[in-house]
């Protein structure tokens, strides 16, 4: 079964509301408020949808997130059964210091196709479209990770480049980054947009790799689905508290590894709203009575990938 067309733009509609919401906090310094702002509007634009939605990844677990909680019942319980992964405001900083690359992003599949990703770590490698199936993997190493796609791409490793998170956990990859003469390109938060940059040939990143939030990693597999690239991932748990978590929720085996048919199964939409100006998108423009936004919007199996820009009502 697929995913009727008739959803898109109502969830294009959800991520503009949610991505406004955020924009008329951001510069403020104030990254919760802005979260929240997201979040309600996220959320009231979700319940008008004809939809028996439940949030799979969303804010947190219901004692540690009052809306769009994991396991929240969204949609006005009509229609199809579909299963979300929200994050309203991805790069809550970026928003409050009206940096680039803030976004409002959500994934919708049908009833039981998304992975159940804990909210802890996970360790992410994500290639773009047009190479040989699993040809990178986590268990190899950074080394012979680009030994294999620089050969794959024929070229020498020291042309290639990696989007990486800037955290002190990386700086043994970016040390062997660094003597294979591989480019760096650093991002300080939002891995979403980082992994899918891997899909971008205007960005000319080849590889991401490093760890990030596992929820953000579900998101982006959703887009690289779309996008026929490749992503590998493993949950990282770091003590009895988040493998209790994990088991909780289904996961027994701590040391899958998932790639992007793991991550998200069937058809798929996806769909990302510039809150801040960024790589990828303009961010909210705010007029008098309307606003205007730009959204990446994906859908698998209509092959639907376009920017799309809208004059929006108040
Ligand atoms: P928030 O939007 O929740 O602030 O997350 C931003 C982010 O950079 C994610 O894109 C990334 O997956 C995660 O935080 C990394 O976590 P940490 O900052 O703990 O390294």
């Amino acid at each position: 079964m697929l995913i009727d067309k008739n959803y898109i733009s109502a969830f294009v509609k959800t991520t503009e509301r949610a991505a406004y919401g955020a924009s008329l906090l951001k510069g403020k310094g104030d990254k919760i408020a802005a979260d929240k702002a997201a979040v309600d509007e996220m959320r009231s634009q979700l319940n008008k949808i004809d939809m028996k939605g439940r949030i799979v990844i969303g804010e947190g677990e219901l004692d540690e997130a009052p809306m769009l909680y994991i396991g929240e019942k969204v949609g006005n319980n009509n229609g199809y059964e579909l299963d979300l992964a929200v994050d309203p405001l991805e790069g809550t900083n970026f928003a409050a210091k009206d940096l680039p690359n803030a976004i409002s992003v959500l994934a919708v599949t049908l009833k039981g196709n998304l992975l159940n990703a804990p909210e802890t770590y996970m360790e992410k490698i994500a290639i773009g479209p047009g190479l040989p199936k699993n040809l990178v993997d986590l268990d190899f190493g950074v080394k012979k990770n680009i030994e294999l796609l620089a050969k794959a791409k024929k070229i020498s490793p020291n042309k290639l480049t990696a989007c990486v998170l800037k955290r002190p956990r990386h700086d043994l990859i970016v040390k062997e980054l660094n003597s294979m003469g591989v480019k760096i390109n650093f991002i300080s938060d939002g891995d979403v947009l980082g992994v899918i940059s891997v899909a971008n040939p205007n960005s000319n990143i080849d590889l991401y790799i490093g760890t990030g939030g596992g929820p953000e990693g579900v998101l982006a597999a959703a887009a690289l689905k779309c996008l026929d690239c490749q992503i590998q991932t493993r949950l990282v748990l770091q003590n009895d508290e988040e493998k209790n978590r994990a088991k909780k929720i289904g996961i027994n085996d701590f040391k899958k590894k998932y790639d992007v048919n793991d991550l998200v199964k069937g058809d798929v939409i996806f769909c990302a709203t510039g809150v801040t100006d960024g790589s990828l998108l303009k961010g909210i423009k705010n007029n008098e009575d309307t606003f205007e936004a730009e959204t990446f919007v994906l859908h698998k199996s209509s092959s639907l990938n376009k920017i799309i820009k809208n004059k929006v009502k108040k």
